[in-house]
């Protein structure tokens, strides 16, 4: 074998799986070789990798023989079938789905905020909602000086995170509308050009959709604390790849706007994009293709008196740090073993942890 990693894509010929490629090429991950798995309908194609014209396969149980790590992102359904045999067959997935993120066993990773997790992991390690990820980078900042206690969020989401026909379905329909025609829907139930719509994700018993769950949920696994309280309202925008969000968030004590810009300035993974003057602030169209979240309209929150409550708004791309480049990060530590802790004030790590024995908000 080739040095470097043996490594698998499954899911290579979705909007994730081409991030894939691309973030291991720019940030010259050890790949030795590379398998690129799809469904059947994808055979004959091929991608590009390093300069290298690469065959795409057929994802079958024995596609793992020989492979080290495989980052995934096909779907739920096709992670909990195939993942389990790539474990077997000694692979270290990292999960892009949801198949696997609320299993105790299985570590929940953002990077830059609970990389020491990675440890306890028994061949599967669950890459965060891409929503979750692009708040709690940002928060985390915050979170790990003065404790988060509250936080509200109200999200607008790009079209990738449905996947690439939502975003081919975003291009058809507004070339549609402005051409008189009607919007065709196929992936989304409502139109979503020119137009936004609560989260296309199912509504649970509690009256929240699925991703807005998955918000709190996934938080107090990252955070390694259920006791943050958490509402999230998510909403579909019509923006091809980049998430915003405006989050509001309550400290355990006061907390100063400018000492805020001097911990969010220096953490890692974000850049501050806060210009008063100019009125420029994050937006989805300068995160696209950005490995950094952008985070600004960094401001106190008048809605409490006490000096408790901070304002945030961001934009990070769903493809790149939503998905495929956390991964990619993840996989980096695994190759490279340097765990580096930096739960500074948040305690003790505290595994196997199950934040769905806690519960949801009524
Ligand atoms: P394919 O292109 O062959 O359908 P997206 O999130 O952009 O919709 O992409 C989903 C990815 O998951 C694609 O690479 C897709 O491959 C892959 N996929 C979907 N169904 C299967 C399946 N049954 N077996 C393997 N890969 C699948």
């Amino acid at each position: 074998m080739a040095s470097g990693k043996s490594v698998a894509i499954v899911g290579a010929t979705g909007a994730v799986g081409l991030e894939f490629l691309t973030c291991l090429e720019r940030r010259n991950f050890p790949v030795g070789r590379l398998r690129l798995l799809a469904s059947a309908r994808s055979v004959g194609k091929t991608l590009t990798f390093r300069g290298e014209s690469l065959p795409v396969e057929e994802l079958k149980p024995e596609s793992f023989k020989d492979v080290e790590i495989g980052l995934f992102s096909a779907g739920a359904a096709i992670s909990r079938e195939y993942a389990p045999m790539a474990v077997k067959a000694g692979v270290t997935v990292v999960d892009n789905s949801s198949a696997f993120r609320m299993d105790p066993e299985v570590p929940l990773v953002v990077p830059e905020i609970n990389p020491e997790d990675i440890r306890h992991h028994k061949g599967i390690i669950a890459n965060p909602n891409c929503s979750t990820i692009i708040a709690l980078v940002p928060v985390y900042a915050i979170h790990r000086r003065n404790p988060v206690r509250r936080m509200i969020v109200a999200t607008y989401q790009a079209a990738s995170g449905a996947g690439a026909k939502a975003m081919e379905e975003l291009r058809v329909q507004a070339a549609d509308v402005l051409a008189g025609k009607p919007a065709v829907k196929k992936v989304f139930r409502h139109q979503i050009a020119f137009n936004l719509f609560s989260h296309n994700s199912k509504i649970a018993e509690n009256g929240y959709n699925e991703e807005e769950n998955k918000m709190v949920k996934e938080t107090w696994k990252i955070f390694h604390d259920v006791t943050v309280k958490i509402s999230a309202t998510c909403v579909r925008v019509p923006v091809f790849r980049a998430h915003s969000e405006a989050i509001w968030i309550e400290c355990e004590r006061p907390v100063e706007e400018a000492q805020v810009r001097e911990w969010l300035t220096g953490a890692p993974g974000l850049r501050v994009v806060d210009d008063r003057e100019g009125n420029t602030f994050p937006m989805p169209i300068d995160a696209s293709g950005e490995e950094d979240v952008l985070v600004g309209r960094i401001r106190r929150d008048y809605s409490r008196d006490d000096g408790r409550g901070i304002s945030l708004f961001v934009a990070g791309d769903q493809l790149l740090k939503g998905a495929a480049l956390n991964a990619v990060q993840i996989a980096e530590i695994l190759v490279n073993g340097a765990v580096a802790p930096n739960r500074a004030s948040t305690g003790v790590v505290r595994l196997p942890f199950s934040p769905d024995t806690a519960v949801l908000p009524r």
